[in-house]
């Protein structure tokens, strides 16, 4: 489905968000009924990712405008009346938040509205509360799984890149993928099977071992996904013409394995193929190539309290004044409904005068 096949809301007014109204839903100009809610707990990380992170020098957030535990849950409590359905903590690395495993118990008792009014005939949600996932580079993992799965964590994605401790250390600054798969095995053990695992292509950096990936994976049960590479690298050093395309992907594996599409892309970022006649499966998320924007259903809060309604977005709106200056939940709704209500078609990265977003993505949260 493209932008234009979806249907028009109709206006703010008759949508109940013009001026003094409350809105009762996240929706777009475009029919985007808004579901997931992207929230970073810290921009702090444990690793260095040269396509995320510069080697030194990032601007932290100051430790006073961090969102503290109460504000995060009171956003999260806001949108769930709006129609969010799901939490992904982000970061960073979102597990060096000392109070994550609280974090998620808090948000995961969170309800969340059952009544599907509010969208476009979208069905309402499955569950009575937040579901809530993390992404996460797996680090602190071994130490937290059995905690976080107490707490009513649903979903875990790690991040990993290579399987070669050598390139590991040169491609996060720091040599630690022991502990990586320490926190796969732990994730594991602790029930949050099947786990996804997420990889970014580069081109003379992992492009070698795109199969190796998939083995690993699949040795785990653990589903692999493969994410094209966005312009979010601190250096600024993506360019289109090196990147490796989710084609190029499908290329170099289904010389090692059959891959067959699995059901519809839908809402999902991922195409998703079975390898071998199943059960495994293995997902490409085209990104820069086959931007899947037309579907989005996600709004993101950074660790300092700005709403941003696209990863690319140019602009933020700030909860702070609100959160801290005696505001109340409905301006924190008008806020959040203002900020969807702009949301742009799509990121843009092919159009000519595209910039990229003037944060890292470690601040951002992926
Ligand atoms: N392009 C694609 N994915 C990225 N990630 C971080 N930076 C980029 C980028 N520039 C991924 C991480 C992690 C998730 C949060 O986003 O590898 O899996
Ligand atoms: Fe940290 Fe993730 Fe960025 Fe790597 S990609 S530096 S693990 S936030």
């Amino acid at each position: 489905m493209t932008l234009t096949d979806l249907p028009f809301p109709g206006s703010l007014r008759e949508r109940g968000e013009s001026k003094g109204e409350l809105p009762t839903s996240l929706v777009d100009r475009f029919g985007r009924v808004h579901r997931d809610l992207r929230i970073s707990l810290t921009d702090r990380c444990s690793l260095r990712c040269t396509y995320c992170m510069p080697a030194e020098g990032v601007p932290w957030i100051a430790k006073d405008n961090l969102l503290s535990t109460d504000e995060l849950v009171r956003v999260a409590a806001v949108a769930a009346g709006l129609g969010i359905t799901e939490v992904r903590l982000t970061g960073g690395e979102p597990l060096l938040r000392r109070d994550v495993v609280d974090v998620v118990r808090r948000m995961a008792a969170i309800p969340v509205r059952r009544s599907s009014a509010d969208g476009g005939g979208v069905s309402g949600p499955r569950h009575d509360m937040l579901e809530v996932s993390i992404t996460t580079n797996g680090l602190r993992l071994a130490e937290l799984a059995p905690a976080l799965r107490d707490a009513g964590l649903a979903r875990v994605n790690i991040s990993i890149d290579t399987l070669r401790r050598d390139r590991f250390a040169e491609l996060t600054r720091r040599d630690r993928l022991d502990d990586v798969l320490a926190g796969i095995d732990a994730s594991i053990a602790a029930g949050f099977a099947p786990i996804k695992l997420n990889a970014v292509p580069m081109r003379g950096v992992n492009d070698d071992e795109f199969a190796d990936l998939v083995r690993f994976a699949v040795e785990r049960g653990a589903e692999l996904r493969f994410i094209e590479q966005m312009p979010l690298d601190a250096g600024h050093t993506w360019s289109r013409a090196e990147m490796v395309t989710g084609e190029e992907i499908l290329g170099v594996l289904s010389r090692e394995f059959a891959l067959e599409p699995v059901g519809e892309r839908g809402s999902s970022p991922a195409e998703v193929f079975s390898i071998d006649g199943g059960p495994a499966t293995v997902g490409v998320i085209a990104s820069v190539t086959a931007p899947f924007c037309g579907a989005c259903d996600r709004v993101r809060l950074t660790a300092d309290g700005q709403v941003r309604n696209c990863l690319f977005a140019r602009t933020e709106d700030d909860l702070v004044p609100i959160l801290r200056g005696g505001g109340s939940d409905e301006d924190l709704a008008r806020v959040l409904a203002r900020s969807i209500a702009v949301k742009r078609a799509g990121h843009g990265i092919d159009e000519p005068g595209f910039l990229q977003p003037s944060r890292p993505m470690s601040a951002i949260g992926g």
